[in-house]
């Protein structure tokens, strides 16, 4: 047998490529991994600031840490440190993989695609009494009261909607007015560690302005969860026909162990879900919204979609398999804008992808926002185009090369909830109902937080149809 070729160190980014080291890192996250790319491909390692870093872009590798290799690579890594200090023992950034998974098969249940159908009605009668206040604070222009509407703040009201849906549903709580504090906390802290990501300095414990921010800010966002749960314990209610997740996670034990949650997990599970919930689901909203006020040719075919299969009727889950156009559309925002763009995991030994060396202990980027624009994958990956998800295009490419809701064991356990809560919810608005571009209003960038987000939010006029 031929001896096997020993495994080549990765390319790096060094002084000479003109990249930039871990300032142009710190400045401009996704400008620096963008000339990685061009000029080492889709494998390639750098170190900002010391932490050892492997940006991995292709689909075939991605398969391998996430799936193949999932049980190597875990999420003791550098970007999972940064965001634990909210996130804490919740599902979302866990190293510990007995606590993850006692939790995950805990918590699995209540997210099934059939689980998910029983809150489409929470889904779309929010969505509708959201259109209902719009129209209530005159900000609908057209149809028979042809008033100057104020702009929308798109990504606060669906930021609000995304709360209210995820609360009701799944704790049974109202969260009201105290959305917008929880989405105010969530800002700061998306702001104020997506920096922290790119500069780690100094430490978090070190009371600078910014970082007592962040302090006040987790503070919020624990009294916005505690305030709910603490009057579930006092109601104390049993498990039973109306269970909903809260009063699972409350009583449930543990097959293996006998063991139920403790309070303070309960309450970082309940945290991880607001969050893993709330911001991904406004952002590709808002952002789809915003895509189909610039493409008027998509707009148009999802009207004739909607017009077709509801006849004017609010959507209702069944619905979901004929609002086939009405998906592509969020899964084609999903790519162009996939809202937690970035992940990591922890090589836990040595390995090798790809005839390359991959130290113990190196941290894995896996960035789709330059995966969903891989030009062997996607054909002109800027333009805004539905069509990249018909079924015949989804065959053409591997799986891999699009995984806005990651892959494997640790794939976003909300997935089937948020993609009927996106389909349903864009139906019930494009019922009655656009969204449209002010006159001259510039180009919304996405900035580069710990999530994608719409830099200055999203803004659009309101418009009967
Ligand atoms: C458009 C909407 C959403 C997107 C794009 C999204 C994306 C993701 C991604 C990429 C991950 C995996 C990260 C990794 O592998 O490191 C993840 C995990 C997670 N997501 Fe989502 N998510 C969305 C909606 C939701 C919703 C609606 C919920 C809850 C109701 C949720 C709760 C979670 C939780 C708890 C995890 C951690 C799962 C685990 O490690 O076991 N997400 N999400």
């Amino acid at each position: 047998m031929p001896a096997s070729t020993p495994a080549k160190d990765l390319p790096r980014i060094t002084a000479r490529d003109g990249i930039g080291g871990a300032f142009a890192f710190k400045r401009d996250q996704l400008g620096f991994l963008a000339g990685g790319i061009e000029r080492h491909g889709d494998l390639f390692r750098f170190r900002p600031f010391g932490i050892p870093m492997v940006m991995v872009n292709h689909p075939d590798h991605i398969r391998h840490i996430l799936v193949d290799k999932g049980e190597q690579y875990d999420k003791d890594a550098a970007i999972f440190k940064v965001v634990r200090p909210v996130l804490r023992k919740g599902l979302i950034a866990n190293a510990d993989m007995d606590l993850w998974r006692r939790q995950r098969r805990m918590m699995a249940p209540h997210f099934t695609p059939r689980t998910v159908a029983a809150f489409a009605r929470n889904m779309t009668d929010e969505a509708v009494a959201m259109l209902e206040r719009w129209e209530r604070r005159g900000h609908a222009t057209g149809g028979e009261r042809p008033t100057g509407g104020e702009l929308l703040d798109v990504t606060d009201e669906i930021g609000q909607l995304a709360l209210r849906i995820v609360n009701r549903s799944l704790f049974s709580a109202d969260v009201g007015a105290s959305a917008q504090a929880f989405e105010r906390a969530f800002g700061v802290a998306n702001s104020v560690l997506g920096a922290f990501f790119r500069f780690p300095f100094p430490p978090l414990g070190v009371p600078t302005p910014s970082h007592r921010r962040l302090h006040r800010a987790i503070a919020d966002m624990d009294d916005f969860v505690s305030a709910f749960i603490r009057k579930r314990v006092a109601e104390d209610v049993p498990t039973g026909e109306e269970t909903d997740l809260l009063t699972l996670l409350l009583h449930t034990v543990d097959e293996e162990d006998g063991k139920g949650m403790d309070l303070e997990q309960l309450h970082h599970e309940v945290l991880n879900i607001c969050i893993g919930a709330y911001e991904t689901t406004t952002n590709t909203l808002s952002w789809a919204f915003y895509l189909l006020a610039r493409h008027p040719e998509a707009e148009e075919r999802l009207h004739e979609e909607v017009d077709r299969v509801l006849a004017g009727r609010v959507p209702e889950f069944t619905d979901l398999p004929r609002l086939t156009y009405t998906r592509m559309v969020i899964d084609e925002a999903l790519r162009i804008y996939s809202p937690a763009y970035q992940f990591m995991r922890r090589a836990r030994q040595d390995d090798e992808i790809a005839g390359y060396r991959i130290p113990a202990g190196s941290n894995m980027l896996i960035n789709s926002y330059f995966l969903h624009r891989h030009p062997e994958f996607w054909k002109d990956p800027e333009r805004f185009d539905p069509e990249n998800f018909t079924p015949e295009r989804i065959a053409q490419r591997p799986k891999h090369a699009y995984i806005p809701f990651g892959s494997g064991h640790r794939i976003c356990i909300g997935k089937h909830f948020a993609l009927t809560e996106l389909t349903l919810v864009l139906a019930a608005v494009a019922r009655g109902h656009r969204l449209v571009m002010p006159e001259g209003a510039p180009e919304v960038r996405p900035e580069a937080l710990i999530t994608l987000h719409p830099k200055g939010g999203i803004h659009l006029r309101l418009e009967r149809r």
